[in-house]
């Protein structure tokens, strides 16, 4: 089949390059020329797993290309829009611009022959509908096409899906969805009208935050009533209803997509008059969170003369370089504005993302070890698997200080030389 995918990003390029590996002919399609170069010489613009050797792989073997012009569309017989649709600077609304710049674009590139539009962005309800009536044409059709990738894992959520929602309201589309995605098992697919796909994904990404925000809020109760969280989150997520994953405490959700579609879903629904408080509830509580770890760092720092704290992890989650509203990120910067201290921070590949951000605010390593020289404090704050092990030997004679603060409870060895706090078990603050 041929397919067209507009915009490169986290989302796009991933289901591009995935698309073309099961043998369909893609071309991506982004404004971004620097970006469309690099692809077109097999560089990655994001880090994901394997996604490189599967680039250069569907290059050589012509399946992908890369374009800032929209003429491929011409021959496409599906365009897949996945283009960014930030938060509005103005209000929590989902800001539409790049969805309406490339909609436009594609309005000039269509003929009468059959296309079937699909928006895989994350758009409110009701967006596909404007959509159509934008593009006003009736050789096509507008599809919900919602996208469930985790950052990190986008290549194995591609090929081996929980669901693929189709929002549509064509047989023809419908059709024509079931032959794209023909080698998948038919089982994943379902078809729901167009404004539930758009909802289903909000409510989705909501719910996930909310399950997050649930076992940090039984962290903290685990840190007054001295239990151990871990034990309460196994023990919960053993229920077949309630599930394993999404369990693991931390320093609050963070990332792309979360912080902003848990605000969008809040304004949505505040739109249609209907009050979601649970949502309100777990926004609130997550922001919050930032603020009383940052406290619990300067409570411990406040007796300190001219305090040094050592920072592990600042990608929003492991498997990422990914910085956009990452809790480590967000809580460095309120350690900062709160206590007066010097900052070093290391993360294994988000730092580049993160000097756009944090600037010379903090100080920069490039390892782990180098990176606790004279640290009165060490807090781990995002989960990378290789700081499950750490030297303490090299801690011990490297740190000033003997107290680790494990945000992420990764920490997988403990040594009696050091006071190790982890999230709900016994109490840092
Ligand atoms: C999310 C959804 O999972 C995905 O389906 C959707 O398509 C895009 O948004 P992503 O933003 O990549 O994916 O990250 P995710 O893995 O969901 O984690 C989001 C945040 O929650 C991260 O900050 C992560 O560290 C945090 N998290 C996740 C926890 O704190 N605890 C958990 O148990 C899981």
């Amino acid at each position: 089949m041929n397919i067209v995918i507009i915009g490169t990003g986290y989302v796009g390029l991933p289901v591009g390059i995935g698309f073309a590996e099961l043998g369909n002919k893609v071309v991506c399609v982004d404004v971004d020329e620097i970006k469309i170069n690099n692809l077109r010489n097999g560089k990655l613009t994001i880090y994901e797993n394997g996604l490189k050797e599967l680039l250069v792989k569907n290059l050589s073997k012509n399946n992908i290309c890369f374009d800032i012009s929209y003429d491929s569309i011409k021959n496409a017989d599906i365009v897949i829009v996945a283009v960014g649709t930030p938060q509005s600077d103005i209000d929590n609304s989902v800001d539409l611009n790049f969805i309406y710049s490339s909609i436009k674009e594609i309005a000039k590139k269509l003929d009468n022959s059959y296309k079937v539009i699909a928006i895989k962005s994350t758009v409110p309800i009701g967006t596909c509908d404007k959509i159509e009536s934008l593009l006003n044409n009736e050789n096509i059709d507008v599809i919900s096409l919602p996208e469930f990738l985790r950052e990190g894992y986008a290549l194995e959520d591609f090929f081996s899906p929980d669901r693929i929602v189709v929002g549509s309201n064509s047989k023809k589309a419908n059709d024509l969805i079931m032959e794209l995605y023909s080698s998948f098992n038919k089982d994943k697919l379902l078809f729901v009208d167009r404004k539930s796909a758009e909802l289903i994904k909000y409510a989705s990404n909501s719910f996930l935050a909310m399950k997050i925000h649930f076992i940090n809020e039984m962290a903290n109760l685990c840190e007054k009533a001295n239990l151990n969280i871990d034990d309460i989150s196994k023990g919960i997520g053993l229920d077949s209803r309630i599930g394993a994953k999404f369990l693991n405490p931390g320093p609050g959700y963070g990332g792309s997509c979360f912080p902003k579609d848990t605000l969008a879903l809040q304004t949505i629904a505040k739109n249609y008059g209907v009050n979601l408080s649970l949502l309100n509830a777990t926004i609130d509580g997550n922001n919050r969170r930032f603020i009383d770890i940052a406290n619990n760092v300067c409570n411990f720092v406040k007796h300190i003369k001219s305090p040094t704290l050592a920072i592990y992890g600042l990608s929003f989650k492991k498997g990422t370089d990914d910085c956009r509203y990452s809790p480590s990120i967000n809580i460095i910067l309120n350690i900062l504005k709160a206590c007066d201290l010097i900052v070093k921070v290391y993360d294994p590949l988000a730092i580049d993302n993160a000097k756009k951000i944090l600037g010379d605010k903090v100080l920069y390593f490039n390892d782990k070890y180098s990176c606790l020289k004279d640290s009165d404090l060490l807090v781990i704050l995002t989960e990378w698997e290789e700081f499950k092990y750490l030297d303490f030997d090299i801690l011990y004679n490297n740190m000033k200080g003997r107290t680790i603060y494990d945000c992420r409870n990764i920490l997988c060895t403990t040594d009696s030389r050091f006071n190790i706090f982890k999230v709900g078990s016994g109490s840092f603050s």
